[in-house]
Order: structure tokens, then sequence, then C-alpha cells
């Protein structure tokens, strides 16, 4: 299956399909010299898999986490590539999740000025959502994403035979970003997912391709952000304050994160299939501190004079967006967890 993204001169493929990662050379030129930035937590095989196909390899690795979306992590990147003579018309690919995706990314947005760049994502929350329209970033000083650019993959691979060596855990937090774009755009994929759930679904592929396709087409009407996309952060808003303040996982706190955003009738039923994949719902260790959360919440970047602009859903396949007091999102955190 291939999702094409329509961003004129910056178009691009996703290849969606069973074993795509062994055919990386056929889909992707890499008949170049081709830094690849995979991480300590992905399997060698996939590395293996996609350096054989490459006229050149080089490897950067670093220690998996969100820790290590560094400056300087970036900085390591670039100085290998300087140090190995790469030019503009070589290449960097990243084999991994969304920290490889995003550093591998803004490397090869920054360096000589933009060279090409390739997406292998091998977690489901990196293959339905940061894989897909070319934001890259690394974070600062605990800030998250703070310096990054907008760089579109030349191509994407989603292999979900990669997802066999995923935890359920990590697992799960993909079925998030799957159940938030569902949520708010596509009643169908909703009543489908109500239906058939994610894991273990044989025919997941298909789940995975109605994901893609719906942020494929809100990153081909709103590419920067302006509008739009801001859809994409529905649950993030209190997700965000949440994972400031527990050791939760993404996923998890988009989860948490989208239940205090919907009307009761709306929560219920997203409750229901979040549950059953595995995502918590409530906080079942100690809750943290609301005022921690919504000040957290309050930091986060999208926050702009006293309010920050929130997605809500009164019905699932629609969405608005509202601005929020501070006050107003304790009042909205309150109601769920409180
Ligand atoms: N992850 C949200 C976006 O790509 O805009």
């Amino acid at each position: 299956m291939i999702i094409p993204v329509g961003l004129g001169k910056d178009s691009y493929d996703i290849v969606i399909e069973r074993g795509a990662l062994g055919k990386a050379a056929e889909i992707f030129d890499l008949d170049r010299k081709v830094m690849i930035v995979t991480d300590s937590q992905v399997p060698e095989k996939y590395y293996l898999n996609l350096a054989a196909g490459c006229k050149v390899s080089v490897a950067g690795i670093f220690q998996a986490g969100e820790a290590s979306k560094t400056p300087q992590n970036f900085l390591n990147i670039c100085k290998k590539m300087m140090r190995e003579g790469f030019s503009r018309k070589d290449c960097v690919v990243a084999v991994g999740g969304g920290v490889a995706g995003d550093m591998a990314g803004f490397a090869a947005a920054c360096y000589m000025r933009g060279i090409d760049f390739y997406n292998v994502p091998t977690t489901l929350l990196s293959q339905v959502d940061s894989s897909v329209g070319g934001k890259t970033a690394v974070d600062l000083d605990g800030v998250k994403n703070i310096i990054g650019a907008f760089h579109q993959p030349r191509g994407v691979i989603i292999d979900p035979d990669v997802l066999e060596t995923l935890s359920p855990r990590q697992f799960a937090c993909g079925t998030a970003e799957i159940i938030k774009i569902a949520a708010c755009m596509d009643v169908e994929l909703f009543g489908r997912i109500e239906r058939e759930g994610i894991a273990g679904n044989p025919r997941i592929e298909e789940i995975i391709a109605a994901a893609v396709t719906l942020k494929a087409r809100v990153v081909e009407e709103d590419e920067k952000e302006k509008g739009l996309r801001r859809v994409l952060n529905f649950g993030h808003t209190l997700g965000h304050g949440i994972e400031a303040v527990t050791g939760l996982y993404h996923g998890e706190c988009v989860s948490l994160g989208m239940l205090p955003m919907c009307r009761p009738a709306v929560r219920e039923r997203i409750k229901k299939i979040l549950e059953r994949e595995g995502l918590p719902v409530r906080f079942s260790e100690a809750a943290p501190e609301p005022e921690k959360v919504i000040e957290a919440a309050m930091h986060d970047k999208k926050a702009e004079g006293g309010s920050i602009v929130t997605v809500r859903l009164d019905d699932i396949g629609s969405f608005k967006f509202e601005a929020a007091s501070e006050e107003q999102l304790m009042k909205d955190y309150l109601e769920v967890f409180g």
C-alpha cells in the first residue's frame, strides 16, 4: 500500500507493507553515503538489513530514550557526517522511534543546509504520528522540540512486521495516537476500532494505513501548523503536563489527556477502547498534584497570552478548537481526575 503525501516539490510516498524494510534499497535511493541513525533498543537486524542496501553506510547509534534528543547528539551526527566526507548528495536514514526520527531529520535539515532524509519508523507511535509530516527537532534544557525545523522526508517505510519486537506497553502507546486521530476525524475508523480492536488485529496494516492517511491529509492542508494541524494536539495539552510530572510514557499521557477534553458520552466511548488497548484512563499509582500538571501544561510552548488552544470533542469524528484559561484547564482536569 502506498500513501502519497502531496506537498508540491516536497511530496513523498509512505510505503506500508509487511517485509518492506528488506526492500529499502528498492524504495529509497541508497546508492550513496548513508548516515543511519538508530538507538540502542532497536534490534540490530533492522540496522543491518538497511546497511546491506547502502553503497556506503555509517552508523549513528545513541542511547534509547527522550533524554538522548539533545543538541549534543544532534551535533555528534553532523560531526560524523563531516568526518566521513558526506556531501549534499548524500543522505540520512532514521531507523527507530520518534527520537531517532526527530533527531536524524533535524541533522538532515541542517547539514549543508539540508540533505535528503528517509524514515523507517519502528514503533507504532512513530509509524502513525511522528514519521509523517516533516517535524524534526531536539530538546533543550528540558523543553521538548524547542530547536527544530520542518524538513519533509523523501520517503517513509512502515513495515508492520517490525512491531513484533515492541513491548506491549510501547505498542499500546501507539494505539493512543491512532485512537486520537480516529476520534477527531473519522467515525468509520473509530467504529472499526471499537469493533475489532488494534492489538492483535490480523489486519492492523489497514488500521495503520487509515490513521496515516488521515495524518497525511492534515499535513497536506496545513504543513506548518497554522490551523488544522493543531487537531493533532488533541489530548496533548494536558498530556504534556502529565508527562512532565509523572514517569508515564507519551502515549499513556495522551490517553489520560484526551478524557477531560470530551463531552461525557464521547469520553465513555473513548475510555472503553483505551482501556481495552491497555492504556491508562485513571491514575493507578500516586496521582500527580493537579496544580503541577496544569502549570506544566501552561508552560508548554503552545501557551500564548495566558490561554492555550485546546482541541475538544462533542462528537466522534468532529472537533473544535477552544482557547482555555488556566482555571478552565484545571476545571476540565478535576472533572475527570479530581
Ligand atoms: N505530532 C503532531 C504533528 O505532527 O503535528
